[in-house]
């Protein structure tokens, strides 16, 4: 239903540009949990905006095409018909998502009659209601008069994805949504997204850093390094260990022990290369690589049988 065809977004403004996303490829299908995961820096959070077209200069789009339900989204015009309605955003700090003077009753309400101004208050509230049981959050009636400095942080992501799901969307967007949260709640979380998958048929994009929380949760999940897509794995082969890109067994044998919440990246060696025309001829990830040949440097490996390597595993 969601199709990104080779996008490319380029930070400009100097000489040598910056390359943010270069020619990533990826589609969501409808029902589907797909999982993205990458180190801090890797694009994650930029390719969530451009879905949604939120990417403003000197992040620019330079290359590639997003496609919804086989109709290209090119204009604002495009995107705003679908933003917050047909696919919808969580993020990464509930508590500072919501506005702190409004209580999450009249923030619900108000977001529920902008997607049906038809609606009375009334009936905006029984739909506000409605939304909190969907989201487990317990005596909803009374929940509508709290503020959400008076709910924890997993409370608060609930009542953001009710927020979401006022407008009925077909995909939702969760970008490190359950990063801040403890491992207990992160659970929770989590269940509840997959509770949502099966029970509304709602498409889940899910972005994390943490490749030991897309096991749980992906059907299918892209690896990104330096802006680049690296890997493609299906659910089983991260359940069961089995990929073929150096740099996603490097992820995988830094996933942090339960209750650690670091990000898991510290252990390999090098930082994240800054992506740019060098690397137009040369693997993106060939400078932390222990497997890279002159090959790799000089050549750029393609996409290939959910992988992009030269010498897999
Ligand atoms: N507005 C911006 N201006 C300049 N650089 C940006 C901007 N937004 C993101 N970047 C850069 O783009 C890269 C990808 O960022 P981001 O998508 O936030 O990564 P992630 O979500 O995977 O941590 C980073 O190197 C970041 O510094
Ligand atoms: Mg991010």
């Amino acid at each position: 239903m969601l199709d990104i065809n080779n996008l490319t977004i380029e930070l400009m403004g100097t000489a040598n540009p910056f390359i943010i996303l270069r020619d990533v490829s990826l589609s969501l299908k409808n029902g589907e949990i797909l999982g993205i995961a990458g180190e801090s820096g890797s694009g994650k959070t930029i390719l969530a905006k451009s879905i949604l077209n939120l990417i403003k200069k000197p992040v620019v789009k330079t290359g590639g095409s997003i496609n919804l339900d086989g109709a290209e989204l090119s204009s604002e015009k495009d995107f705003r018909a679908i933003r917050g309605s047909k696919i919808s955003m969580i993020f990464q700090n509930p508590t500072a998502s919501l506005n702190p003077v409004f209580t999450i009753g009249s923030q619900l309400i108000e977001t529920i009659r902008i997607h049906q101004p038809k609606m009375s208050v009334q009936e905006a509230k029984d739909r506000a209601v409605e939304l909190l049981t969907e989201v487990e959050i317990p005596h909803p009636e009374e929940r509508l008069n709290t503020y959400p400095h008076q709910l924890s942080g997993g409370m608060n992501q609930r009542v953001m994805i009710a927020l979401a799901l006022s407008s009925n969307p077909e995909i939702l967007i969760a970008d490190e949504a359950t990063t801040a949260l403890d491992v207990t709640i992160q659970a929770q979380i989590v269940a509840l997204l997959k509770k949502l998958n099966k029970e509304k048929n709602l498409s889940i994009i899910f972005i994390t850093h943490d490749l030991s929380l897309l096991a749980q949760v992906a059907d299918e999940s892209f690896i990104m390094y330096a802006g680049e897509i690296m890997e493609r794995l299906t659910s089983d082969q991260l359940r069961n260990d089995d990929m073929r890109h150096p740099y996603t067994k490097n992820l995988q044998s830094c996933v942090p022990k339960i209750g650690d919440n670091r990000e898991y990246l510290n252990t390999i060696t090098g930082t994240i290369t800054f992506n740019n025309a060098e690397f137009d001829n040369a693997c993106v990830f060939h400078p932390r690589c222990d497997r890279a040949t002159d090959k790799c440097k000089t050549s750029k490996p393609p996409f290939s049988n959910g992988f992009t390597c030269w010498y897999p595993y």
